[in-house]
């Protein structure tokens, strides 16, 4: 059985700003029947220690300066749900209100401790190995999860106890830079601080220092494991890349289908299991939003307020939609700017637009319930998990062509629907006039209710769960492993 340490700063369902969260809180399960005895190490936010509940306290590893760690720092293990979890309860790192990352939309200033820390105790951890309740554990592979435990490849060279590690990428444009006066409280060597190190452009990069440590790199699709590579998408690491392409791969993520599953899903008024079983949660979800019903069709988004979600060329192009019949309903939060142009569109549109700024978990599953279809607008998306959810629960997916959307949702091309895949629509990203048209072929498609139907049919049976992609991570693991 090959032993995996995943060191990640989110995990669903415990803490989750994102996609990240969710691909984390998946794949113990989802590795273990490919006989991976993977472990999350998390910090402990207050959130994670509130549900932990029997947690058992463990040694920590040795070597780990209490100047990062602070002094009361232990490390815990328990299995909340069943996630296999190994939680860095360090109180002057984590223990506060506010937002694990950033404060009223400014990051923590120690935010270059808090994760460089994390990432040392993760190196250690790789490098001794732990006693856990079921025995020592030892990890043969180290995987680290975006900037945030960028550094513990970097770290484990550095400690002289190299062991296997991966860097994945979920979205190369948070790097984790930082001055250099972060070299000395962090412990890293100085004669590191150099353009094969972990020094970017003079900031200390931690992202950077993984992907230069990392035996191997992936990230989380074919797509974006190829546009990384070019100046437009690589934001500055393209060379970085383009120098261990050679080790570099796109591995999909899928969905975790215990938790999304429009058959079994708590947060449903009535269970599905084909597209005429929407009705009740299409019901239900624009009575929650004081809207009318109609005959037009509904489009939901569930997003992250950022440029990165190009929701501002939704805007644009929503006017035809409205025109056409269309309704909008949109959850999310983030940039203040779209949030009051989106609250402005549903006074100008009111009875077609119905949109709850703010974060909840129980009514992103309703949109995609009761949606007709999805979008996802982004102008590049690395994989993107809402549009894998539409497709389960049989809301088409409208996507922009970029990363990950364009590897999972099949255009409605006559060929596709003749074949009977078509599962959704594709635009070129970026531009407001092919979302529009992609919008009208949405409406036109709506129209021909038979056709919408099997296209809903195709897309519910679309496969999006982990399976391949679960024995690509393990097979990358027991090559890393095998001497
Ligand atoms: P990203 O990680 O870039 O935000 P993904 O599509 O990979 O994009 O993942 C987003 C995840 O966060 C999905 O599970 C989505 O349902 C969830 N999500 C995003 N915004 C919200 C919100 N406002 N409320 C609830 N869930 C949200
Ligand atoms: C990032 C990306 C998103 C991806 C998620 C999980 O947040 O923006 O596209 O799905 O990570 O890998």
């Amino acid at each position: 059985m090959t032993r995996v340490l995943l060191a990640a700063s989110e995990c669903a369902p415990l803490v989750k700003t994102g996609g990240l969260a969710d691909v984390i809180g998946a794949l113990p399960a989802v590795l273990a029947s490919e006989g991976v005895d993977a472990r999350i190490l998390l910090p402990g936010y207050p959130a994670v220690l509130e549900a932990l509940g029997d947690a058992r306290p463990v040694d920590m590893p040795g070597g780990l300066p209490a100047a990062m760690t602070g002094r009361t720092a232990r490390l815990l293990e328990a299995a909340p749900g069943g996630l296999p979890l190994l939680v860095f309860d360090a109180p002057a790192l984590y223990d506060r209100a506010g937002g694990i990352y950033a404060n009223d939309g400014r990051d923590w200033s120690d935010n270059a401790l808090r994760f460089g820390a994390f990432a040392r105790l993760a190196a250690a951890i790789a490098a001794e190995g732990l006693a856990l309740s079921d025995g020592p554990w030892q990890p043969d592979v180290l995987h680290a999860h975006d900037w945030q435990a960028g550094l513990a490849p970097a770290y484990l060279a550095f400690i002289g106890r190299p062991r296997p590690s991966v860097m994945t990428i979920h979205n190369i444009s948070f790097q984790g830079l930082f001055p250099p006066s972060v070299i000395d409280p962090l412990c890293l060597p100085r004669e590191g601080f150099t353009p094969d190190g972990y020094e970017f452009w003079g900031e200390v990069g931690f992202l950077k220092a993984g992907l230069m440590a990392a035996e191997a790199i992936t990230t989380v699709s074919p797509g974006y494991a190829r546009e990384i590579l070019t100046p437009e998408f690589g934001m500055g690491l393209e060379g970085v890349l383009a120098a261990r392409d050679n080790v570099l791969s796109g591995i999909l993520n899928g969905a975790d289908t215990t938790v999304w599953n429009p058959a079994s899903d708590p947060a449903l008024p009535a269970p599905y299991k084909t597209p005429k079983g929407k009705a009740a949660s299409r019901a239900a979800l624009l009575a929650r939003f004081g809207l009318p019903e109609g005959p037009g069709p509904v489009l939901g988004v569930v997003t992250r307020l950022a440029w990165q979600k190009g929701i501002d060329l939704l805007l644009a192009a929503l006017p035809g939609f409205i025109d056409g019949g269309g309704k909008l309903v949109l959850l999310g939060s983030g940039d203040a700017g779209l949030e009051r142009q989106l609250r402005d569109a549903a006074i100008r549109h009111a009875g077609s637009v119905g949109i709850e700024i703010g974060y909840d978990e129980a009514l992103s599953h309703l949109i995609y319930a009761g949606s007709d279809a999805i979008a996802v607008p982004s102008r590049f998306e690395p994989c993107g998990l809402t549009q894998l959810y539409a497709l389960r629960y049989g809301a088409l997916p409208v996507v922009a062509r970029t990363g990950g959307l364009g590897d999972t949702v099949i255009d409605a091309s006559p060929a596709a629907e003749s074949a009977g895949v078509a599962s959704g629509f594709v635009h070129a990203p970026g531009s407001v006039r092919a979302l529009h048209q992609a919008l009208e072929r949405l409406l036109a498609t709506w129209a021909d209710r038979a056709a919408w139907e099997r296209m809903a049919t195709n897309a519910m049976r679309q496969s999006v769960d982990w399976g391949p992609s679960a024995a690509r991570y393990a097979a990358l693991y027991r090559r890393l492993s095998t001497p």
